[in-house]
């Protein structure tokens, strides 16, 4: 495989309990290209990296991250003893060392995201290129843009890329990262005549990954760097 972007899709999360400290080490030590981490605002106000709306599949706690403070988010165990991190701690271990994609996953999250990736190319190791971000929320996606226009965007799409021509002109996106489990070749011929590239989630098989490149995929997010760095 030529060399094309392999994003740590929640970290290295096949090695490493997904969205903690530990998986960002590890895809670091792995060379990934890039680490992406799923952000949500907790109820006192931090950006806090967790998928899930529920805090039950990962911590095994009832409740919503919304409703929880940082303090009572910091006793959960995120698996191995790792705890939930803040965006503010990824950015400090990673300190520009790789380039980190932030998913916005819940509203209410851009502004937040942009003064604080302002802060970090400000006062640490940080440079505008580092960073994408993302998310399937448009209108998250608009104020980010607003707030932020340097930083670029990937659009996300479960299925079928959609309104990419009013999200292009809204947005300026440089990529969109399509679904490794609907994606159809119509979908990536669609999104390259719009001059987009196309990203895929999540692959962590190198055949699978080997086949979408040759439909034209241009990066791939995986729980498993390490497979698909080591095919190319
Ligand atoms: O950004 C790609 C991927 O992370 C989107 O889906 O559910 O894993 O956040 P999800
Ligand atoms: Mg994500």
């Amino acid at each position: 495989m030529h060399k094309i972007p392999v994003i740590a899709h929640r970290g290295a999360s096949g090695h490493e309990p997904e969205n903690t400290l530990a998986a960002f080490r590890a895809a670091l030590k792995m060379n990934a290209d890039a680490i992406e981490c799923d952000v949500q605002v907790c109820k006192s106000g931090e950006l806090v990296v967790f998928h899930d709306r529920r805090l039950k599949r990962i911590t095994g706690e009832r409740g919503k991250v919304k409703r929880k403070k940082l303090a009572s988010l910091r006793q959960l165990d995120a698996g191995k003893g790792e705890h939930i991190p803040t965006l503010k701690e990824v950015l400090d271990l990673l300190d520009g060392r790789i380039s980190v994609n932030v998913e916005l996953k819940s509203k209410g999250t851009a502004v937040a995201v942009a003064q604080l990736l302002r802060n970090g190319i400000r006062t640490g190791n940080w440079k505008t290129k580092d960073f994408f971000v993302s998310s399937f929320y448009y209108r998250e996606l608009r104020r980010f843009h607003e707030t932020f226009p340097e930083i670029p965007i990937s659009l996300l799409y479960n299925k079928k890329p959609r309104r990419l021509k009013k999200r292009i002109k809204v947005l300026e996106p440089f990529a969109a990262a399509l679904n490794a489990g609907k994606i159809r070749p119509a979908w990536i011929r669609r999104v390259h005549e719009k001059g987009l590239k196309v990203y895929v989630w999540t692959v962590d098989d190198p055949q699978e990954a080997e086949h979408l490149r040759s439909k034209g995929a241009e990066g791939f997010f995986s729980n498993y760097p390490d497979r698909l760095i080591k095919k190319r």
